[in-house]
C-alpha cells in the first residue's frame, strides 16, 4: 500500500505546531528531527522534514503529497498550489517597514528606493500594483537588519508578534498580506492518496473545531 508523504519544515516556528496536529490527528512519528524522514506507526504515512522554501517545489513536482506550510510562501513561490485546509496556527503578515526616524506617507515613498526581502515575487506584485519602481535586494534571513547596516531603506518580510521589527527600529508601513499554516496539495495526487488525505482531513477538521 503507498504511504502518503507530508511534508513538514525542519526547523523553524512551523515545525512545532506542524508536529502537534499530526499527533493530535492521531498520527504518531517515532523520531525526532535527526532523520529527515519518519514513517508514521500506526497510518499510512511518512514525514519529511524539509526547508520551508523548497516545499513548494517538492510539490509541483509530486514528490512529496501534502505540505503542512505558511500561506505566505505558497504565494510566493507556488501560486497554482492548492490549499485544503487553513490549520489556524502560525498566524503572521508579509509586511514593508521602514527606519522608525524615515518620515513615510505613501507607498510612492518607495520609488527608486532599495527594498531588502525574502520574499521577492509578494513585495515585486505589491510594487506593480501600486505603480511603484524599487530595487529589490533578495537576502534569506535577518533582513530587518539591512536597513540599519545601509544594505536597503525599507524591507519586507513577515511580521509576527512584531518584536524583531522593534528590536531593529523598524516600523510596519505597509501590509501586503496576511498568512497562517495551511495543509497544501500536491498538483499530481494519485486516487489512491486522495482517500488517504480525505481520512487526514476529516481528523484535521475534527481536531480543530475542537480547539475552537
Ligand atoms: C522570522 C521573520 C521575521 C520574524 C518575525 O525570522 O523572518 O524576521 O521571524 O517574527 P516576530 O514579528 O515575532 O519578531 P526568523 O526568526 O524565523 O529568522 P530568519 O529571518 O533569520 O529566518
Ligand atoms: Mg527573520
Amino acid at each position: 500500500m503507498s504511504k502518503l508523504r507530508i511534508a513538514v519544515q525542519k526547523s523553524g516556528r512551523l515545525n512545532e505546531d506542524s508536529m502537534k496536529i499530526l499527533k493530535d490527528i492521531g498520527i504518531s512519528i517515532d523520531n525526532g528531527k535527526d532523520q529527515l524522514k519518519a514513517s508514521a506507526r500506526n497510518f499510512p504515512v511518512e514525514v519529511f522534514y524539509l526547508r520551508n522554501g523548497d516545499i513548494p517545489q517538492y510539490l509541483k513536482d509530486g514528490v512529496v503529497d501534502v505540505a503542512i506550510i505558511g500561506e505566505n510562501v505558497l504565494i510566493e513561490k507556488g501560486k497554482d498550489i492548492r490549499v485544503a485546509e487553513k490549520l489556524g496556527f502560525s498566524a503572521c503578515r508579509v509586511c514593508i517597514a521602514v527606519p522608525k526616524s524615515h518620515n513615510y506617507n505613501t507607498i510612492k515613498d518607495l520609488e527608486g528606493k532599495r527594498i531588502a526581502t525574502s520574499y521577492p515575487n509578494t513585495v515585486q506584485d505589491y510594487l506593480d500594483k501600486n505603480g511603484v519602481k524599487s530595487n529589490l535586494h533578495i537576502i534569506n534571513g535577518s533582513v530587518e537588519i539591512a536597513p540599519n547596516i545601509g544594505l536597503a531603506d525599507a524591507i519586507c518580510d513577515i511580521v509576527s508578534s512584531g518584536s524583531t521589527l522593534f528590536k531593529n527600529n523598524l516600523k510596519e508601513v505597509e501590509t501586503i498580506l496576511k498568512s497562517e499554516a495551511v495543509l497544501a496539495v500536491s498538483p499530481v495526487l494519485s486516487k489512491e492518496k486522495e482517500a488517504i488525505l480525505s481520512k487526514i482531513q476529516f481528523r484535521i477538521q475534527s481536531v480543530l473545531k475542537g480547539r475552537q
